[in-house]
């Protein structure tokens, strides 16, 4: 499987490159810099990004600036002027293979001060989208799933309280800025075999498709605002592909509304939701504000490269 894609990466990297810098009318011969996502990440995508970064660089003469991926999408919130969000700022990072908070004090200045102990927030959705029979990628698919319920939230959880079928918050009230996610597959398969015999008017999918967002973006507000108000900061930075859930948005909104009336000011930047997931945007901005070119012959690919 990482073989066909690589092999897939290789085949369509120039033709993609290609019609980007047609898209974009930009000439490569105007352009400052190449960027590059040099971890973390699958190495065969790595390696491909960075071969092709260090050809276009030999031959058109650009300068090269490595870029982390996780970095990427926090800059996918920084491309509507330079000003962006203020600092310190908070950083909620979610993705299919992270899940972290990192406290932003200024550019290229990251500290991690909350992470999943096991499975990722998009893994979450991904693993549990699989038991409830829903396509891949799991987040859009369980988003989807739980707004084809057309109830109002309210009702929705009364029923759930009703039917006993809550899933837990993994370590939601805990004092530490981490995360658990791994639990809520076991649960979530729990409550399809509890609900196998059950006679219900309404889909049992749906449901538990609308409980398992709850818990996630539950979990994910409230430490989130814990760590926020912790660390005095300004901004909030979501980024990954978790961060194009639209119940995500709803909620931190609420809270941070709720915040401003408590004379509390907090402002939340989400990117475009096409930006949320894996984007070459990012890592232009990301580029853009530290912009540090390196030798060639220190650009390696990382996959496991950390913040
Ligand atoms: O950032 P990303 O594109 O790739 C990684 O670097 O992992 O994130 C992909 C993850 C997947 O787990 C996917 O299920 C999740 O983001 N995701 C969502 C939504 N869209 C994508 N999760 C919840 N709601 C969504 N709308
Ligand atoms: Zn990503």
């Amino acid at each position: 499987m990482p073989e066909q894609a690589a092999r897939e990466q290789v085949k369509y990297i120039i033709p993609v490159i290609d019609e980007s810098i047609k898209n974009s009318k930009l000439k490569i011969k105007n352009l400052e810099a190449i960027a590059v996502t040099i971890g973390p990440g699958l190495i065969g995508s790595l390696l491909i990004g960075i071969e092709t970064a260090k050809t276009l660089s030999m031959v058109f003469q650009k300068p090269i600036i490595p870029v982390n991926h996780l970095v990427g999408h926090i800059y996918a919130n920084f491309i509507k002027g330079v000003a962006g969000p203020a600092f310190p700022a908070l950083c909620l990072l979610v993705s299919g293979g992270h899940t972290e908070l990192v406290l932003m004090k200024n550019h290229g200045d990251y500290q991690v001060v909350g992470q999943t102990l096991d499975d990722a927030a998009g893994e979450c959705f991904d693993k549990c989208a699989r038991l409830l029979g829903l396509g891949y990628p799991g987040g859009p698919a369980v988003e989807a799933a739980a707004s084809k319920l057309k109830i109002k939230n309210e009702k929705l959880k009364m029923i759930i309280n009703n039917l006993k079928l809550n899933l837990p918050r993994p370590m939601i009230t805990d004092s530490s800025f981490n995360f658990s996610f791994s639990g809520l597959k076991t649960a979530v398969l729990y409550l399809l075999k509890k609900l196998t015999y059950r006679q219900l008017t309404i889909s049992k999918q749906q449901l538990i498709s609308f409980e398992l967002q709850e818990a996630i973006t539950d979990v994910l507000v409230a430490k989130t605002l814990k760590a926020a108000e912790k660390f005095q900061v300004k901004s909030i930075i979501v980024g990954g592909g978790v961060a194009s859930n639209q119940r995500l948005r709803d909620k931190f909104q609420l809270t941070i509304r709720q915040l401003a009336d408590q004379q509390l000011t907090i402002n939340i930047f989400f990117p475009d939701k096409k930006l949320c997931t894996d984007n070459a945007i990012g890592i232009a901005s990301s580029a853009f504000f530290n912009f540090k070119p390196i030798l060639w012959s220190q650009i390696k690919p990382n996959p496991s490269l950390s913040i």
